[in-house]
């Protein structure tokens, strides 16, 4: 009650303050500046000193409020993650004492934006809350230090393939999501009501991305793709970002160096942005991969693991001809420890597009890319150019053509050999940051049981 008759006033009489970011304070130091942020941390110490940190997404800052500053009611009801703006001078603080940036606010007003209960967020913040309890509280948890740096960083890569495909010449095309083709096999599609007809959330955006390039050349697009995965692992997501390239004239190995170049160039971009240090405090041991990556067939990777007896979830060997599951792929790509470009799959693990081997039907000229600790991070292939074989692909998957006639189409109206990839963000994020489970590189992950906030 007491504190609600202390009051304190904006000082017409000092000069009036520059409004600023965090990111500026070390620039704007010894003048009077009013930054808004929210509370990050207090630290009440006696009734005339109070430490505030407060951060406002592009920095963190110590405020110093004293006396008067620290008795108010607003003052001792403050908490945790209300949003408030102070004025004042900022100035270095001496050596050896942990402070952001170096420097704090000697506060001479202040005031709430925005409170926030009292004990702030710390219920629907804490880290370690039951893993349902922290999604539920996703939108809470984004505001945590860390997952902010990995949010951070997310912007930074995607801005980076942005900048990695401009600087080689290609296009952006924004595709639909809102699709009636499938790309990816059946199993995985989301059905949609589309006004009464049946549509999909889209697979993938290679089908549009090829319809592109007789008039855009080389293209890429960063879209959502959506699988509807009934299994919750710890590496797939039912909404992911998938960054997608098609390339006309290339052959096979043009395909595979560019997959290489395009790893290499972004993450080397990412380490050179103001932001590459977050990567070595979210993954001290990163090492930057280099070219030439190991490339190995199909037929090697099996017989690999045939011979070290790495064997299926199952307890059985991979057999020549299938799929080669999660678990030996992973402990294959561990085992190496580096970048693996794995080509030449059989055409029955592929889907119908995949442009088959001139000196073996049965294979394809496909490539996946392994990462350690990650696995499967890229999927690519070359494309079947030919109307004929395009036909007798479709036809093997059991897909009716009749949605699927402007695809068909481009096999018509001046077909060339092509080729192009689609690498999942989050995958490559997972590597890049060293995260185990891929929904802490998401914002808000969408994964069975789980479509909430
Ligand atoms: O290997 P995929 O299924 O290939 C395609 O969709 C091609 N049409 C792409 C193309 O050639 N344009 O998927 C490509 C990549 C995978 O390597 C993986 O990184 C990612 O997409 N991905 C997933 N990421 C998260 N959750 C899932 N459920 C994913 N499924 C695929």
């Amino acid at each position: 009650e007491a504190a609600k008759k202390i009051t304190i006033e904006n000082d017409a009489s000092l000069p009036a303050p520059t409004k600023i970011k965090l990111r500026d304070a070390v620039k704007t130091r010894g003048t009077r500046v009013k930054i808004f942020g929210w509370v990050q941390r207090i630290s009440r110490i006696g009734k005339r000193l109070m430490f505030v940190i407060i951060r406002d997404g592009s920095g963190f800052l110590l405020c110093v409020m004293k006396n008067k500053l620290c008795q108010t009611y607003d003052a001792l009801t403050l908490a945790t993650e209300a949003a408030i703006c102070v004025f004042g001078v900022i100035s270095q603080v001496s050596e050896g004492k942990t402070v952001p940036d170096n420097h704090e606010m000697a506060v001479d007003f202040w005031e709430v934006i925005g409170a926030s209960p009292a004990g702030g967020a710390k219920k629907l913040l804490n880290e370690e809350a039951h893993p349902d309890v922290q999604l539920d509280n996703r939108h809470m948890m984004l505001r945590g230090e860390n997952t902010a740096k990995i949010m951070k960083m997310r912007s930074v890569v995607t801005h980076c393939f942005r900048e990695h495909f401009f600087s080689r010449g290609y296009f952006e095309l924004q595709p639909p999501t809102l699709v009636q083709c499938q790309v990816e096999g059946g199993s995985t599609l989301f059905k949609v009501d589309y006004f009464g007809e049946e549509a999909y959330l889209t697979q993938s955006s290679q089908l549009y991305l090829e319809t592109v390039m007789p008039s855009m050349g080389d293209v890429f697009c960063m879209a959502q793709s959506y699988r509807a995965e009934v299994s919750r692992t710890h590496r797939n997501l039912a909404e992911y970002s998938h960054v997608e390239a098609e390339c006309p004239f290339i052959n096979f190995d043009e395909l595979m160096d560019k997959i290489e170049d395009l790893v290499c160039d972004v993450v080397d971009r990412v380490l050179k942005s103001p932001f590459g240090n977050i990567v070595y405090e979210l993954n001290p041991d990163f090492k930057a991969p280099k070219k030439p990556f190991r490339r190995m067939e199909y037929k090697s990777a099996v017989a690999w693991l045939r011979k070290n007896k790495i064997t299926k979830d199952n307890g059985t060997l991979c057999k020549y001809g299938e799929d080669i599951p999660e678990t030996p792929e992973r402990i294959m790509t561990d085992t190496f420890n580096e970048p693996i470009l794995l080509f030449r799959l059989p055409s029955k693990v592929k889907s119908f597009y995949a442009q088959r081997c001139q000196d073996r039907r049965r294979l394809t000229e496909s490539v996946d890319l392994l990462m350690p600790n990650v696995g499967e991070i890229v999927g690519g292939s070359m494309r079947i150019w030919q109307q004929e074989e395009l036909e007798e692909g479709f036809k093997r998957k059991g897909i009716n053509t009749e949605n699927y006639y402007w695809y068909i189409d481009q096999r018509k109206y001046g077909t060339c050999p092509h080729g192009g990839y689609g690498l999942g963000l989050e995958r490559f994020l997972c590597w890049l940051l060293n995260r185990y489970r891929i929904r802490e590189v998401v914002p808000y992950p969408r994964f069975i049981g789980r479509c909430t906030p």
